[in-house]
């Protein structure tokens, strides 16, 4: 059965040459037995006629905020809200620059602003704006705000040089929806626990020991699991980063020990344990409770252990449960993470870098080894915390279904 069928998928067509090809993907999709509903900018009206598109679609489209007739509104958060996927094909400069800065001046992006589902950006230009300083950035900015923007394919483009920037083809974009809604199962009904962000060891009532973990990895972790179908249990302590949508369970909390409860209580039924988050080793044997005065001239904290969250997760590990850690290292790094492997009862580590540029705590890229039980190790180049989910994510559908 096509894995398009009965799907929602809201097309979005930009004023390009390739709009011409909108008809063929319209065809191909209403083929695979889609529901499609169009939304056309102004521009996009003069390279394809809306009627084809309807026809095709047999559905109406929709280009101004206001309908045309009567003038009543248009409603963009419904259409936002209808679709499994928000597909932009062909996207042009000009509304992938509205996309990354938030214009919101016609129908398309005020729909794209209100959006819940995946969208799914094929940009289409010349060489020269495809290659902009300007338009690089935007894309970025598109990536990082969990967009999936597709390739662009090289060949004759509109001004008639030879070059980079046509639209994916048709049929390539309709192969790679099909791809996507077969990874947005791909963990439909698992339960996957993940931990994120830095714990805080109280001293006194305002003063506490922490860590510069900023979440980001846990969340990329959780979000991305999110959207392949799992039912996921994020517990946070003290992030700074947005918390992702479409998560069924939220706890926050403060401290190693609030973050070990939590986690012994949410464990049990889960399939997948993912610990991003950077638990403190040691916390203050006595939590004074005033605040601590500076009469003194030096003052000398007893720190005790934390309980090892992983460690104990890994002594309780069901059959069926699969466990994955993070080992941050600054020195003998593999070394390190394969003995953490071991000793946690581990199925899978993730080794973080302190020493590479642009990875580790507050960026939004990381740069990461993830070793397998058994010893297989993947080195992935620096990358967005979100690519490096997915990857994650990849290797723990594969070895869940195996
Ligand atoms: N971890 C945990 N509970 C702790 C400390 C760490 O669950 N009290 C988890 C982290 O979430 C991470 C993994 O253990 O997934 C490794 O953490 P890391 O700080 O790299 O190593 P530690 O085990 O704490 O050892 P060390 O600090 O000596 O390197």
């Amino acid at each position: 059965m096509s894995k398009l069928k009965g799907k929602k998928i809201l097309l979005a067509v930009c004023g390009s040459i390739a709009a011409y090809k909108s008809a063929i993907l319209v065809r191909l999709l209403v083929k695979e037995e889609a529901i499609v509903k169009i939304i056309m900018t102004k521009e996009a009206g003069k390279f394809i006629s809306p009627l084809s598109l309807s026809t095709l679609s047999k559905n109406p489209v929709h280009s101004e905020l206001t309908l045309d007739h009567d003038s009543l509104w248009n409603n963009h958060v419904e259409l936002g809200l209808w679709a499994d996927a928000m597909l932009v094909a062909p996207a042009s400069a000009n509304t992938i620059a509205k996309f990354a800065n938030g214009i919101c001046d016609n129908l398309l992006s005020a729909v794209y602003l209100s959006a819940r589902c995946p969208v799914i950006i094929s940009p289409a230009m010349d060489e020269d704006m495809w290659k902009h300083g300007s338009t690089k950035k935007n894309i970025e900015a598109l990536k990082q705000n969990g967009n999936i923007v597709l390739n662009v394919a090289h060949g004759e483009l509109a001004s008639g040089l030879i070059g980079e920037g046509r639209m994916m083809e048709p049929e390539n974009i309709l192969d790679y929806l099909s791809k996507h809604f077969i990874q947005s199962d791909s963990l439909s009904g698992k339960r996957i626990l993940i931990t994120a962000g830095g714990t805080h060891e109280a001293i006194d009532p305002v003063r506490f020991i922490g860590n510069h973990s900023s979440g980001k990895m846990g969340f990329a972790l959780a979000e991305q699991a999110a959207k392949h179908g799992a039912l996921v249990t994020l517990i946070h302590s003290n992030t700074s980063a947005p918390v992702p949508s479409n998560i069924k369970k939220l706890i926050s909390v403060q401290s190693a020990d609030d973050m070990y409860s939590a986690v012994m209580r949410n464990s049990k039924s889960a399939d997948v344990i993912i610990m991003a988050a950077a638990v403190a080793d040691f916390k203050v044997k006595k939590i004074s409770a005033q605040k601590i005065k500076k009469s003194e001239n030096s003052l000398t904290l007893e720190l005790e252990k934390t309980k090892d969250i992983l460690a104990e997760l890994g002594k309780r590990k069901t059959k069926n449960q699969f466990l994955v850690g993070f080992a941050l290292e600054t020195n003998d790094e593999e070394t390190n993470a394969l003995q953490k492997l071991k000793a946690k009862n581990l199925d899978l580590i993730v080794m973080n870098s302190m020493n590479e540029k642009g990875a580790g705590f507050g960026f939004d890229t990381n740069k990461v080894t993830i070793i397998q039980r058994g010893g297989k190790k993947i080195l992935l180049p620096l990358k967005l915390k979100s690519e490096i989910a997915h990857e994650i994510l990849e290797i723990i559908i594969e070895k869940i279904h195996a």
